[in-house]
């Protein structure tokens, strides 16, 4: 961790600034230290690595991939292509459909989580040959195999141990942000796109993907064989999952529709509509006016009176209605 990384990394529950102590620093480098957030929780830092894993006791599930994956960190290489090679496409294709999606610049700082060993990381670096990649990553082991090979790279790469669910960042720092390969079994899907968008600037992108078939597929031969040998390949796109910040969102299928991918831009708050525009039908009124316009409910015969009075009128009900309660609250004045 780079001494100028203190001012960017961020303690994952309070969102407050760290302070470091017992640091051991070297070349402008934090080799050891402890980083103390403003609740008194540490973080630490070894080998240059911090460790922001939150919560310290991770949810059954986060526990379970973290013992798995780093069991697998050096033999990953006989598994990793098995998946290209099943669907008879090339990785290098497809990670480059999946990055282009970020819109990168030259200069932009990219966020990547549960990076793996890094070999899509390779693929954002080559396009931010100013900017910085903020790498992490569940797993120890496949954080170690992931900073041999970016080592190349050298500083515009600097790495972390996270649950992507709780980020180490402050608001709005990202101009983008990905992840590949591992968000079904994230315990906290919710949160975790959450706080994508919470340190994606707004206007910026943020591209997901991982197993999960395209609904249309999954009672075909293709479908029952590949879930049998991964049930992964089975878990449903986890749209209801997004944030509402979510906006022009595209999925699209790839691999045969085994995996998907989610871009999307990271919007302020949840949408909203031109709610008071005047609606030229029978019944009338806004679509505000129809959704918080109501005072009491009228009984059936009320209603027909008021129907054929309005008909009579030749109004839409909405102007109807409140020309009648204007002229009644008018005599009552
Ligand atoms: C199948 S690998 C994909 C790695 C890489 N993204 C790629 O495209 O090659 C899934 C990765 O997600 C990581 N992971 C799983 N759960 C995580 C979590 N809650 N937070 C961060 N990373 C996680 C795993 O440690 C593993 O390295």
């Amino acid at each position: 961790m780079r001494t100028e990384d203190l001012q960017i990394y961020r303690c994952p529950i309070t969102l407050n600034k760290l302070r470091i102590k017992n640091e051991k620093i070297v070349n402008n480098r934090i080799k050891s230290g402890i980083l103390v957030s403003d609740k008194g929780i540490h973080f630490e830092i070894e080998e240059f690595i911090p460790d922001f894993t939150w919560p310290k006791e991770l949810a059954n599930i986060d526990q379970t991939t973290r013992e798995s994956y780093e069991k697998l960190a050096l033999e990953y290489e006989k598994y990793a292509d098995i998946p290209f090679q099943t669907f008879n496409q090339s990785n290098q294709a497809v990670r480059e459909k999946i990055i282009v999606k970020l819109n990168l610049k030259e200069n932009f700082q990219v966020l990547e989580i549960g990076g793996g060993d890094g070999r899509g990381a390779e693929y954002i670096l080559k396009y931010i040959q100013s900017g910085k990649l903020y790498f992490q990553e569940l797993s120890k082991s496949f954080l170690k195999q992931a900073i041999k090979r970016l080592n190349k790279f050298g500083d515009r790469v600097e790495f972390s141990i996270a649950n992507a669910s709780y980020l180490s960042f402050p608001d709005n720092y990202f101009d983008a942000a990905h992840h590949f390969g591992g968000i079904s079994t994230f315990a906290e899907k919710e949160r975790c796109l959450k706080e994508l968008c919470r340190v994606v600037k707004p206007g910026g992108k943020i591209v997901i993907g991982d197993e999960g078939i395209g609904p249309w597929l999954k009672e075909t031969q293709m479908a029952k064989i590949m879930i049998n040998s991964n049930p992964l390949i089975g878990v449903d796109v986890p749209l209801s999952s997004l944030p509402v910040e979510a906006r022009d969102v595209n999925v699209e299928w790839i691999m045969q529709g085994a995996y998907y991918i989610i871009d999307f831009v990271v919007g302020e708050g949840e949408p909203t509509a031109n709610y008071h525009i005047k609606i030229p039908s029978e019944r009338g009124g806004t679509h505000w006016s129809r959704y918080y316009g109501n005072l009491e409910g009228v009984s059936d015969e009320i209603k027909k009176i008021a129907k054929t009075a309005q008909k009579k009128a030749g109004m839409s009900m909405h102007d109807w209605l409140e020309q009648a309660i204007i002229n009644e609250a008018n005599k009552a004045k």
